[in-house]
């Protein structure tokens, strides 16, 4: 089984690529649909044009389901911390799952402030759909004629949203048909609203050719962590552990779950992603991780700290919260470690998004590469089309 190095920097794989000095080319060797979408002209200017039209708004909504909702949320989460809502005059929410009080609540805001994304490839996804109709009735009525301005649509080339977006004369962005949702987080999927919220999408797209380029360049993390996790699978560790060590990486955990998930679980394969968060699951899951059964292998996330307190009084004085949290991990991974199960880390240095575009792309090959090792295609994902179907005959629909 592959050896990670013990903590993988996002830095080194930065500057490899820096002193390679080369350039981005299409002709990549593993040239999977989601590179190419990092190339596609006009792409990142036409979002960032059109996120200049919503300067108006205040609130964005983003209504999409799986890989249409879970890498744009990743994203504001990492760069703005889970309480972004609290602390921004923008404000970002998500309809995925159709709990009718989560509607209620959307439905209370202002229109008038409100900008709609409705996310979906196939443009038919039942959760995405019942919702963006029940919302568009509510706001024409609130509305009138001015209603389609406040929606935007990305979607595939055909489907029930591509042909209401044409009669409606909605704005509209493509999902290009060689990208997957899980793997189109470098699409205008999450480059809408990162744009909105005034983040560089620019910087976020070079992030990630500049670590294709560093993987081309003999950069091996990618294929390291492939080989490591279905290594550990296949010696009974069917279970990884995405183990965030920051708040604001706990989304990431979540984007990072489906995209292992429906990737790679298919023919009775697969390993099945578990989100943790430290320290908080220390003294939840902890005990279980290290001394249940040994069917689990553990990634740690962590990113620097962009702010400290420091105790002042009592036993602890001296010591600041960032040096506990940091101690923590460390023994943890010290006491799993010491217990005969296998971890890797990942750090980012910075908090931008240069640096998480190199981050989430990194983990998108690593996913595709860990598909071709286990001969399974990581592109697909018959399990969850069956339960749409099903779902539909059920509906009548
Ligand atoms: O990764 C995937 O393909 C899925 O999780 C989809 O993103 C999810 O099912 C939503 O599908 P759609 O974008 O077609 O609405």
């Amino acid at each position: 089984m592959k050896k990670m190095p013990e903590v993988v920097r996002m830095e080194e794989a930065l500057s490899f690529d820096y002193q390679s000095n080369g350039n981005f080319h299409l002709n990549f060797k593993t040239n999977y649909g989601f590179i190419r979408s990092l190339c596609i002209k006009g792409m990142v200017d036409d979002v960032n044009n059109y996120a200049d039209n919503l300067k108006r708004y205040k609130n964005f909504v983003q209504v999409g389901i799986g890989g249409s909702a879970l890498g744009a949320t990743a994203s504001i989460e990492f760069l703005q911390g889970i309480y972004h809502n609290l602390e921004n005059e923008k404000k970002y929410f998500v309809l995925d799952n159709i709990d009718p009080e989560r509607m209620k609540f959307i439905l209370s805001l202002d229109f008038k402030d409100t900008v709609f994304h409705i996310v979906s490839k196939s443009g038919q996804t039942t959760e995405t759909i019942s919702q963006f109709l029940i919302i568009y009735e509510k706001v024409k009525e609130s509305l009138g004629k001015d209603a389609d301005r406040h929606f935007i649509f990305t979607t595939g080339k055909s489907g029930f949203l591509r042909d209401f977006g044409k009669e409606h004369k909605i704005d509209m962005f493509n999902i290009p048909d060689e990208v997957g949702g899980r793997y189109s987080i470098f699409t205008p999927v999450a480059l809408v609203p990162l744009a909105f919220l005034g983040f560089d999408i620019d910087s976020f797209i070079e992030g990630a050719k500049v670590a294709v380029r560093a993987y081309r360049n003999g950069w091996s993390t990618p294929n390291d962590f492939a080989e490591f996790a279905v290594g550990e699978c296949k010696n009974g560790r069917n279970m990884l552990v995405f183990f965030a060590y920051k708040d604001r990486l706990l989304s990431l955990a979540d984007w990072f779950r489906q995209l292992w998930a429906e990737s790679l679980g298919k023919d009775g394969k697969g390993q099945t992603p578990i989100k943790a968060l430290g320290v908080t699951d220390q003294h939840s899951q902890l005990q279980l991780y290290q001394d249940g059964p040994k069917d689990k292998a553990f990634v740690f996330l962590d990113s620097v700290n962009l702010i400290d307190f420091e105790v002042k009084e009592g036993y602890l004085k001296g010591r600041k919260l960032g040096e506990i949290m940091e101690t923590e991990k460390i023994s943890t991974i010290k006491a799993l470690t010491e217990h005969s199960v296998n971890c890797t880390q990942f750090f980012i240095n910075k908090i931008d998004e240069f640096h998480l575009g190199a981050f989430c792309i990194s983990l998108m090959i690593a996913t595709a590469k860990s598909g071709e090792i286990l001969n399974v295609n990581p592109f697909n994902q018959p399990g969850v089309e069956l339960g749409k179907k099903y779902t539909k005959e059920a509906l009548g629909l």
